[in-house]
């Protein structure tokens, strides 16, 4: 996708839940052709694989636009899983797909959660796509073509899997083997997934291959429909930028370029930090962008292991101490308690202790949640000592 900016795009998903006329605007805005071009990249991104024994081509018409002529497409669903598209329209597709073009910027980039009325249309061209001369008997091509019209579908609508199996999908460390993080991702994100976010992670991961890497950007992509997604790394992973999600490359330790990444992209809801794991870089990082974190929005600390390894920057006595990871989710407990605690002054300085949540911890995972944490704490006519 050659052209079209992140802004547009945020702009398409926010009209794709507005009043038709404020739609409509945005697609005029942004030009239909560009709007078409852009869902069916979507389309494609996030169709499931198809069993089908060859390629079947499946055809999409979006009316509706301006010019008012259809703007054509086919998908191409192969056997390996793939689908493409192209401008264009297709004599062997079976079926042809027709869409208002508003419609379809609902369906794709929509909130909508719960089955809805069809916005589309579905034609069959059972006879006219059929070759006589095809080893195949016009049944079977039909039965076979459902299933790749399913699968186009499947990118305009179907919830995405769950994020264990698209973690495993996209080569992602977060489920299977190394950590089995995805069930507490879904716990924490799965009410909001459908909303429009901004998702900043540091580590994009493939070490310095250009387009090497970039499993957990993909499948924040495909789980979250709505959101831009932000990648950071010391390597220039540029090869791996498309449509909802762009890399940046800098050091996590660097903490002016991260406050510059937060006024170009920022605020962010979500901040995950699954970088270089050396424990001064997970302190710095999260001193420099918590307090840039939307309010309401989760820090996440990912592999807080290396607390233990001096190879890290940790501890390997018997608990970690104040410059490592864990020693960081320590003095947070304390900082959510800073209305009663003795420092509290003290403490609440840099903002963090004010704006502190909560905290959900797991084995390696950590997760802070931004939110006003003023209410005065347990008043002075509590008793401070306890019965004995
Ligand atoms: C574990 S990988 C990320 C994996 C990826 N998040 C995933 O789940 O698929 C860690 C990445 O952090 C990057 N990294 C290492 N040191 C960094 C630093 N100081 N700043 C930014 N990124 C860094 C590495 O280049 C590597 O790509």
């Amino acid at each position: 996708m050659d052209d079209l900016k992140l802004d547009e795009i945020e702009w398409l998903i926010r009209a794709a839940e507005a009043r038709d006329d404020e739609l409509r605007e945005a697609i005029n805005g942004i030009g239909a052709v560009r709007v078409a071009r852009l869902l069916t990249e979507e389309i494609v991104f996030r169709a499931a694989p198809a069993n089908v024994h060859r390629p079947f081509d499946v055809a999409l018409e979006i009316t509706g636009g301006s010019p008012p002529e259809p703007i054509s497409y086919v998908f191409q669903v192969h056997p390996d899983g793939r689908t493409e598209v192209s401008e264009g329209t297709s004599a062997t597709a079976v079926h042809v797909i027709g869409y208002d073009c508003a419609d379809l910027v609902r369906d794709v980039f929509g909130c909508a959660r719960t089955p809805k009325p069809a916005r589309r249309t579905i034609r069959s061209r059972f006879a006219e796509s059929h070759d006589p001369s095809a080893d195949r008997p016009l049944l079977e091509s039909v039965l076979y073509s459902q299933r790749a019209t399913a699968a186009v579908l499947s990118g305009i609508d179907a919830p995405a899997p769950d994020l264990g199996e698209l973690s495993t999908r996209y080569l992602s460390d977060k489920w299977g083997g190394l950590h089995w993080f995805t069930p507490h991702y879904e716990r924490h994100f799965g009410a909001i997934r459908h909303e429009r976010l901004r998702i900043l992670e540091i580590g994009i991961g493939g070490y310095e291959g250009r387009s090497t890497g970039g499993g957990s950007l993909l499948m924040w992509r495909r789980y979250f429909p709505r959101a831009l997604i932000f990648g950071i790394d010391v390597f220039d992973k540029s090869g791996l930028d498309q449509p909802r999600i762009k890399t940046l490359r800098g050091d996590q330790n660097d903490a002016e370029w991260l406050a510059e990444i937060n006024r170009e992209y920022g605020p962010f809801d979500i901040i995950i930090d699954d970088g270089s794991h050396v424990n001064q870089h997970v302190l710095n990082s999260f001193s420099a962008l918590f307090r840039h974190l939307r309010t309401g929005g989760t820090y996440v600390i990912e592999d807080m292991w290396t607390s233990y390894c001096p190879g890290y920057g940790g501890d390997d006595s018997d608990t970690a101490g104040p410059s490592t990871s864990i020693g960081l989710l320590k003095s947070l407990v304390d900082l959510l308690h800073h209305e009663e605690h003795r420092n509290a002054a003290g403490a609440a300085e840099d903002g963090t202790a004010s704006m502190l949540h909560g905290i959900h911890l797991y084995r390696n995972l950590a997760f802070i949640d931004k939110g006003f944490n003023i209410d005065g704490g347990i008043p002075p006519f509590i008793p401070r000592q306890g019965l004995t």
